[in-house]
């Protein structure tokens, strides 16, 4: 279990792993091709999607909404830190209802989880918001739903707090520092760190990983 999902869920930290393990079944996710893995993965997710929240906390947010969020841990670990989210999103039902159910057994109860398609919603929030996303993607996604994350950010002056989605073939791959080198994952973020850059934003890339690495890009304005 990762040092900060210790850290902000404690003894609660093994009821994030039972809720996790149901999201993939509900999921494409094999489990059973990836067995070996399954505990790293596990810690990994978790573990990056708190330290997510935390950093995002650090920034004292007034508004934020969590877009993707599956169960949502970034949204209740700013919960646990004092944060309530404007909207904590997901198109998937199954998934925002094992949030919420998660979150009830962890008795948090200000996270405002929302079944919503981010094709045909968006957030509205005052400039300086925060978006959150931790690996949002459709299925077989080529990535397009954080490109329009980030758009959106940039189009309405929101804050950006993003991991990108992982490859986890590649991520795995990425062990190796010359794999890591010539990574698609992070010429993708290198580009999206560019685009902020350019529109204005200080961007700062946190390396959030235990053993695989997971960048979060932190864009403010
Ligand atoms: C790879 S999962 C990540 C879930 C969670 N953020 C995490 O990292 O544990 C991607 C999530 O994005 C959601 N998603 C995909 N397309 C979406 C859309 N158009 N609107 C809202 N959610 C979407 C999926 O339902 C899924 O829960």
């Amino acid at each position: 279990m990762g040092a900060q999902t210790q850290e902000v869920f404690g003894r609660d930290s093994g009821k994030l792993v039972e809720a996790y393990l149901m999201t993939m079944n509900q999921g494409s996710i094999n489990i059973g091709r990836m067995l070996e893995t399954l505990e790293i993965v596990l810690d990994e997710s978790i573990e990056t999607n708190v330290r997510l929240g935390q950093l995002v906390a650090q920034h004292e947010p007034t508004q934020y909404t969590e877009i993707g969020c599956g169960l949502g841990i970034p949204s209740l670990t700013l919960e646990k830190l004092g944060y309530a989210s404007d909207s904590t999103f997901d198109k998937s039902r199954g998934r925002v209802d094992l949030g919420k159910q998660l979150a009830r057994s962890l008795g948090l109860h200000r996270t405002k989880y929302e079944v919503k398609n981010f094709r045909y919603w968006y957030p509205t929030m005052h400039a300086g918001s925060f978006l959150v996303a931790h690996n949002p993607a459709g299925e077989g996604s080529n990535g397009d739903l954080e490109v329009d994350v980030l758009e959106l950010a940039i189009a309405r002056n929101y804050n950006l707090a993003l991991v990108p989605r992982p490859n986890l073939d590649e991520s795995l791959r990425e062990l190796s520092p010359r794999c890591r080198a010539e990574s698609s994952l992070l010429k993708r973020e290198e580009r999206y760190c560019s685009r902020l850059r350019e529109s204005g934003y200080n961007v700062k890339v946190h390396d959030i990983g235990i053993i695989v690495p997971a960048n979060v890009i932190i864009a403010v304005k």
